[in-house]
């Protein structure tokens, strides 16, 4: 990794994130959704379900405006415009809960999206190589190697799962229910956020969301002119690059797979039930 990174309280932050320690204290609104996940856990896709049931099932909008202007991030916007945004704003961040102002999620709504960490891990090595900051050249094998060092952006995975879920008032879901419990998981999104569709709206929301669906909508690939200074060649077509479960399979060595197995088990809270495998 190159020096652009931040470092803070022995956790690697993205070199954009420049008002980091300000996000602590934002001023919230009892309207605000904060959808966060580890880096590469299913963030967007989840944004993109939350942003339409929030704003009346707009698909015409969706299509239309940048997903990056409808949905902002929280760690790499100036929070001057995050503060001037009109209501309800709909924020992503890979933050830490640490990082966002105490009582969040009494305040405001937050959820929650967790996945295996082996998926998470062949997906943020895919994508680094996008990352200016990082101008990663290593192997899975290296990433793997980071994954039990604390190097991996946004700190460590068992760390920041366990403090979200531990938080009674944060709505906690999985990539691998919402791909195969669309249903039932989608449900109780719709209700946290207080909203009342119909199962064929939900139906047609869960066919809107699907991988290949959001992979031909434009507004993914319509990204802020300033993301060029971190992001190489963004192409949002490689951004939706498999969007399955198990994944890992096909790029981890056995020994990869026992090494993370024995990282998890020391350190996620045992409630916590990781499915790494389809169903
Ligand atoms: S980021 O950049 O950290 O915010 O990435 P994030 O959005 O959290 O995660 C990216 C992975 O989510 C997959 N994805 C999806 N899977 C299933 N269905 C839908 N609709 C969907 N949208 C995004 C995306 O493909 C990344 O996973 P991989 O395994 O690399 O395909």
């Amino acid at each position: 990794y190159n020096q652009e990174l931040i470092h803070h309280r022995n956790i690697l932050f993205p070199g954009f994130t420049n008002d980091l320690l300000k996000i602590k204290t934002m001023k919230l609104r009892p309207d605000d959704t904060f959808i966060i996940g580890y880096p590469k856990s299913g963030t967007t896709w989840t944004e993109e379900i939350v942003w339409l049931v929030e704003n009346n099932l707009d698909y015409d909008k969706s299509l239309k405006t940048s997903h990056f202007e409808r949905v902002l991030f929280l760690d790499k916007e100036p929070i001057i415009k995050i503060d001037q945004l009109p209501a309800p704003r709909v924020l992503k961040s890979h933050l830490p809960l640490e990082y966002l102002p105490d009582d969040i999620a009494k305040f405001c709504k937050v959820i929650y999206i967790m996945r295996n960490p082996k998926d998470v891990l062949v997906s943020y090595f895919s994508f680094v190589k996008w990352l200016k900051d990082l101008e990663f050249s290593g192997t899975l094998e290296d990433i793997v190697e980071h994954f039990s060092k604390n190097k991996i952006l946004y700190g460590d995975w068992c760390d920041h799962v366990n403090k979200y879920f531990s938080n009674p008032d944060v709505l906690f879901i999985c990539y691998e229910d919402l791909l195969e419990k669309q249903m039932e998981t989608v449900k109780k999104i719709v209700e946290f956020l207080g909203k009342k569709k119909t199962d064929e709206e939900i139906e047609k929301l869960i066919e809107f969301t699907s991988f290949h669906k959001m992979k031909t909508n434009k507004s993914f690939g319509m990204i802020p002119k300033d993301w060029n200074e971190f992001i190489d060649k963004f192409d949002f077509k490689l951004f939706f690059r498999k969007g399955q479960i198990g994944n890992w399979v096909s790029h981890f060595t056995e020994k990869m797979s026992d090494f993370v197995d024995e990282i998890v088990k020391q350190k996620i809270n045992p409630k916590i039930k990781v499915r790494y495998l389809p169903l």
